[in-house]
């Protein structure tokens, strides 16, 4: 695979006339001439594991932002997230030596402690102990010397914030009712990883045609997209159909961000889907699906077959998704969807890029 970082290469430079024309030439470029590419990685809340997959006491390394991490949760039950590599020598914090719950650090109250050389680091980040030595290095002190990623557990999630230059959360992740009320069901996971950057897969919502083709459907969907802030939000009203006959009902989704996605099915059987994608690395999304269903439908056939239908969609598009190319000069036609204001929209995303690139 040939990466390029397109983000930091300035096609102007390349110029000798018109530098717009040298724009749109590179542009076409990176769309023609490699067999992968890259896009920069969004800014954002985004899922990085289930809330009850890390147990107090719990440390594990983890891969997400194109950045080594190390995940734990202290004996208070705080969830944190902090760059992987030790300060001191380098050792990576979500790798134990000896028999620690999961396979990282030890954790100590509420601070994880190298497996190298036993210096302890709070959730801030800060150096709080050198166990052999006097004193603590002022670089490691009072101040943090490892970056912590700001996090939230929520809805049986936990997500961290991600921002190229470090700013603070600009919004926050939002709760659902769905995933925290008695009258709604287990959560039911879906995993995949997918070698696409997460853009390409969100402008899916905003492609109707493609729903004939790849996904079979009967009628191109007619869906209302309004684009709001770091909110996009679409309502469709739809006649799905059963072995007895059409049922009426509608699917509305919520785009909070780029890595948190909700969709509501009501009508047939009452669904909720979160759709949460976290970029692995620049040409590389992990995507979940939790979905949760009113208890009242849980388990009958067609709540399974709602889940298996919407799994089914996303697999027949991941192929798709995995071998197109990004253009970022598509020539598009009456019949396509909003393509131009869903970039429009997904560029704000990109905070530190010129999106003049894409
Ligand atoms: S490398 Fe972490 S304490 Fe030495
Ligand atoms: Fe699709």
């Amino acid at each position: 695979m040939i990466e390029e970082n397109i983000g930091t290469t300035d096609p102007s430079s390349r110029s000798l006339g018109n530098p717009d024309i040298a724009q749109r030439e590179y542009k076409q470029l990176l769309c023609l001439s490699r067999p992968s590419y890259k896009m920069p990685i969004p800014v954002g809340w985004f899922c990085v594991s289930y809330s009850d997959e890390l147990k107090i006491g719990e440390s594990k390394p983890l891969r997400y932002f194109d950045t080594d991490l190390v995940l734990f949760r202290t004996e208070s039950g705080r969830a944190v997230l902090l760059d992987a590599y030790c300060p001191h020598l380098g050792a990576h914090l979500g790798y134990g030596i000896h028999e620690e719950v999961g396979h990282g650090g030890r954790i100590e109250g509420e601070t994880i402690v190298c497996p190298f050389h036993a210096w302890r680091f709070n959730a801030e980040g800060e150096c709080v102990e050198v166990p052999y030595a006097s004193k603590i290095p002022p670089k490691a002190k009072g101040r943090p010397c490892i970056r912590a990623w700001p996090v939230r557990e929520l809805n049986g999630v936990i997500s961290a914030w991600h921002h190229p230059k470090g700013a603070d959360p600009l919004w926050e992740v939002l709760k659902y009712e769905e995933a925290n009320s008695d009258e709604w069901g287990e959560q039911t996971r879906f995993e995949w990883t997918v070698n696409t950057p997460m853009q390409e897969m969100s402008e899916n919502a905003a492609d109707p045609a493609h729903f004939l083709y790849v996904h079979r459907v009967h009628d191109m969907p007619q869906w209302d997209i309004k684009y709001d802030g770091h909110l996009s939000q679409g309502v469709q009203n739809v006649n799905f159909r059963t072995p007895r006959g059409s049922v009426a009902g509608s699917i509305s989704s919520v785009a909070n961000g780029p890595g948190q996605g909700t969709t509501r099915f009501s009508g047939l059987c009452e669904t909720f889907l979160m759709g949460l994608t976290t970029p692995i690395d620049h040409c590389t999304s992990h995507v979940r699906f939790i979905f949760i269903q009113a208890k009242a439908d849980e388990g009958s056939n067609i709540a399974k077959g709602l889940l298996r239908d919407i799994v089914k969609q996303f697999e027949e598009d991941k192929p798709i998704w995995e071998h197109k190319r990004y253009r970022p000069l598509p020539i598009l036609c009456d019949g396509d969807g909003p393509i131009a204001s869903f970039r429009k929209w997904y560029s704000q995303f990109y905070s530190d890029f010129d999106v003049g690139m894409l």
